[in-house]
C-alpha cells in the first residue's frame, strides 16, 4: 500500500545543469551520471519532504519534478 502511494522524483537530464545540489543534499536518492547529469538511482531513498525541500525546492533550474 505504502510503496503504491509512494511518489517517485524524476530528473529532466537536458535541463540539469549538474550543479549538483541534489546529489550533495540526498545523496540517498539523486546520483550523478557518467555525463554529470544527475540522475535518480533510488526513489524511496528519502522521505518525500525531504526529496521536495533538500532537492526540488533549490534546484537552481527546477529540472526536478514528480512523476505521477
Ligand atoms: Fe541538476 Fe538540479 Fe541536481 S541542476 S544536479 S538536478 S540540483
Amino acid at each position: 500500500m505504502e510503496e503504491e502511494e509512494m511518489r517517485k522524483p524524476w530528473v529532466d537530464q537536458d535541463a540539469c545543469i549538474g550543479c549538483g545540489l541534489c546529489v550533495n543534499n540526498v545523496p540517498e536518492v539523486f546520483r550523478l551520471a557518467d555525463h554529470d547529469k544527475a540522475e535518480v538511482y533510488d526513489a524511496g531513498g528519502a522521505y518525500e519532504d525531504t526529496i521536495q525541500q533538500e532537492a526540488i525546492d533549490i534546484c537552481p533550474v527546477s529540472c526536478i519534478q514528480w512523476l505521477d
